[in-house]
């Protein structure tokens, strides 16, 4: 079985690991500020937390930025669930905006016409590694937090990195990321003020010229540990490899699949336009309306491919249906995405072998 993904760890990730066990000194240690140094310098902005993962980078993010009880928080339906969840955790309500049908980002026209005297923020997310529109958003005049944990890597349209604009962006390093710690994740920011916050705040609310027992306001565990960012230091070293490693999957699946395109009607990801780059993060692609996903799923398997319905919207989930009494037909294109998306094998590593395996069974699972 061919799987969804699968991280490139090796001997330099190894002796990072055991450099940390034996030094002794296992959190709050070294590694944690060298980890954010080199992140931040990697995406030409001035300041780097690490975090415990992207959800915990998001939630310090928006209290950063002001978000709290009462506010509203523009974002995109289609997402994972973290980007929306993390708004819930202030007490602020995630106001959904439709998405681009090309990019699947959140539309600045959506967004605009969602924004009301309640909103104190908006919360773009670079969805599968592609970059969102943040000129057309930074026109809105708000604050703004970046969902950026698929899109290490990607650049936008102004040669920009994303991340590296100043907002606080918050990227995640769970196992199927293009960098990985295991569990953990990064916010990056040009404030000094912000990262003074978010420092505290995912350290129980001490401030760093205080005692091991003081705190002077909230905070949580969000920390990330001394061999978690030994493992990052690792990832970034080879980052450019990893990158490359992906975007040569891409080139190949977008080669063996447009046949499909073009004759069966499957729609594949969009291609980098207007300058813009796509860090690479998974390969989904739209199935033909007239083909019915959980099927199409279960026979993939049997052919010896992994893929699953990826990704869901976030307002037709129970939970925010419950809560917010969201319906069908909110935000057709989001919907409409959503209903057709599959994700793909895809991993650095992947074979020129495997990708054709899977092209080949795309062939038979949309033959009509
Ligand atoms: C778009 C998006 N947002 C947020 C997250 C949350 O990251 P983490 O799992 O590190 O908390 C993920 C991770 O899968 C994600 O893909």
């Amino acid at each position: 079985m061919i799987p969804l993904a699968r991280p490139v760890l090796g001997a330099a990730e190894e002796e990072a690991v055991l450099e940390v066990l034996r030094s002794g000194q296992l959190s709050l240690g070294p590694r944690v500020p060298a980890f954010e140094t080199a992140f931040a310098a990697r995406l030409g902005v001035s300041h780097a937390s690490a975090v415990s993962s992207g959800t915990a980078g998001l939630h310090l993010a928006l209290r950063a930025v002001g978000v709290g009880e009462g506010n509203e928080v523009v974002t995109s339906p289609f997402s994972f669930v973290a980007s929306a969840n993390a708004i819930l955790y202030e007490r602020a309500r995630p106001v959904f905006a439709d998405i681009d049908a090309v990019t699947l980002n959140l539309d600045p026209q959506a967004a605009e016409a969602a924004i009301n005297n309640r909103t104190s923020a908006i919360l773009p997310v670079h969805i599968f590694g592609y970059p969102a529109d943040l000129p057309a958003l930074e026109a809105l005049g708000l604050p703004i937090v970046e969902d950026a944990c698929e899109a290490l890597g990607a650049r936008h349209a102004d040669g920009v990195p994303v991340g590296g604009r100043g907002h606080p962006a918050a990227f995640g390093f769970y196992a199927n990321k293009q960098l990985t710690t295991g569990e953990g994740g990064m916010v990056t920011t040009g404030s000094q003020a912000i990262k003074e916050s978010m420092d505290s705040e995912r350290n129980q609310g001490r401030a760093p010229d205080m005692g091991w027992l003081d705190h002077d306001r909230l905070g949580f565990n969000y920390r990330l540990s001394d061999i978690a960012c030994a493992i990052g230091l690792a990832q970034l070293d080879r980052l450019d490899e990893l990158l490359a490693g992906r975007a040569r999957v891409a080139r190949a699946y977008r080669e063996a699949l447009t046949p499909l395109a073009l004759e069966r009607g499957l729609e594949l990801p969009c291609e980098d336009h207007g300058g813009a780059e796509r860090g690479w993060f998974v390969w989904v692609v739209q199935l033909p309306r007239e083909i019915v996903r959980d099927d199409a799923i279960l026979a993939l398997r049997e052919l010896g491919v992994q893929s699953k319905p990826y990704l869901p919207a976030i307002h037709l989930m129970s939970f925010y249906r419950e809560r917010f009494g969201h319906r069908e037909g909110e935000f057709p294109v989001c919907e409409d995405v959503a209903a057709r998306s599959i994700a793909l094998p895809f991993f650095p590593e992947m074979t020129e072998a495997e990708v054709a395996l899977v092209a080949e069974a795309m062939e038979k699972i949309t033959e009509l």
